[in-house]
């Protein structure tokens, strides 16, 4: 219950997929079942390049559209191929955990970069790390603040990525899930000539994770080095998969489910708040999210440690992982991220009162 960062799995299409699955699997197309281009399924390519042309204002062509197993493998490629060991990279703080894991993992030396209401605080990086070789952010929905990063910063970033030559890396995971304002764009599309900036976007949130299916959109440049790296880590994504998704996204599903989750999700957000201004009141302050698919509930009283009631919520049931987990050491502030869009609307009231128990002392 509460857990951020998953869809509605209880709202899959799965009619749909199962009549597109079998499609393919009738097709027994001997492409799909061999050996398949690293980079993806040509069509599963054009369909999402044609996408981010139409949803996101990222005009790219297919050839830049590399399918990776999920954000992870994107991210973990970027860090590979782009930089050496030991090179520095800025990492927001907070950040999602697994994006710089990915990072350290290949040996970078992250450097946490406060954020703030407008997103990462690019002078604050260039004080602490100007010749970075790149930086890892999530400009559309800040994870795990929900700040929206400001068009100025979003020049700014880009401005010193040109100034120290180095890449930004656009983790852009639940963009387009907005309920109210208009979205700005993303630094790839803002980025004219698309030489500094690696899109990574993932079907993890649209649809579901469990398909791991994400893809990459690069400069033109570094698109041999990337399918090499595919190739060698792990080969191709599952052919058959991905020709139900090409499917999926060509004939329209993708753009109606997202249509109807964001309704749905609307209405699981507004539920949240309600729960918690009923039944939270003077425990947690939560500002009502404009996008994406959590909340934050800002302990009133910041002497309640996080992590002692994370851990105390699991046993409930509860998946509300604490605040402070997602920032660098010596910086924490307190408070637990809450889901809305996995818990099914009925269910949200009961989730926040069985959390509410947990912050009595008796
Ligand atoms: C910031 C961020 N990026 C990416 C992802 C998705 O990762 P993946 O596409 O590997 O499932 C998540 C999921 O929690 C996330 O929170």
């Amino acid at each position: 219950m509460l857990a951020p960062g998953i869809p509605a799995v209880d709202a899959f299409p799965g009619q749909i997929w199962a009549r597109l699955s079998a499609e393919v699997w009738r097709g027994g197309a001997p492409s799909l079942l061999g050996y398949g281009d690293p980079a993806g399924y040509r069509p599963l390519r054009q369909a999402i390049a044609a996408y981010l042309g139409a949803m996101r204002g990222i005009a790219c062509t297919a050839e830049q559209v590399i399918v990776t197993s999920g954000s992870q493998q994107a991210i973990s490629l970027a860090a590979q191929l782009l930089a050496d060991a030991g090179d520095a990279a800025w990492v927001e703080d907070p950040a999602y955990v697994a994006g710089r894991n990915a990072l350290s993992v290949a040996g970078l030396r992250t450097v946490p970069v406060p954020v703030d209401m407008e997103g990462l605080d690019v002078a604050a990086g260039e004080a602490s790390a100007a010749h970075a070789r790149l930086a890892l952010v999530t400009p559309s929905h800040q994870y795990p603040l929900g700040a929206v990063m400001s068009l100025r910063r979003r020049f700014a970033l880009l401005a010193w990525a040109e100034r120290a030559n180095a890449w930004v890396i656009e983790d852009d995971y639940d963009g387009e899930f907005r309920y109210s304002g208009r979205p700005l764009q993303p630094l790839a599309a803002l980025d004219a000539g698309q030489e500094r900036v690696i899109y990574v976007g993932t079907f993890s949130k649209v649809l579901a994770p469990g398909l791991r299916l994400g893809y990459v959109v690069l400069p033109g440049r570094l698109v041999g080095a990337f399918t090499a790296g595919r190739a060698l880590a792990d080969r191709q994504s599952p052919g058959p998969d991905q020709a139900i998704l090409a499917e999926f996204i060509a004939r329209g599903y993708l753009a109606r489910h997202i249509r109807a989750m964001r309704v749905l999700y609307r209405a699981r957000r507004d539920a949240l708040a309600d729960a918690v201004a009923r039944h939270a009141d003077g425990l947690l302050d939560m500002a009502l999210p404009e996008c994406g698919l959590h909340a934050l509930g800002l302990f009133s009283d910041s002497s309640v440690m996080d992590t002692e009631i994370y851990g105390r919520a699991l046993r409930l049931g509860l998946q509300t992982p604490p605040l402070s987990a997602y920032y660098s050491p010596g910086h924490p502030r307190s408070g637990l991220l809450l889901g809305f869009a996995s818990t099914p609307e009925e269910q949200i009231a009961p989730a926040v009162r069985r959390l509410v128990t947990l912050f009595r002392r008796d």
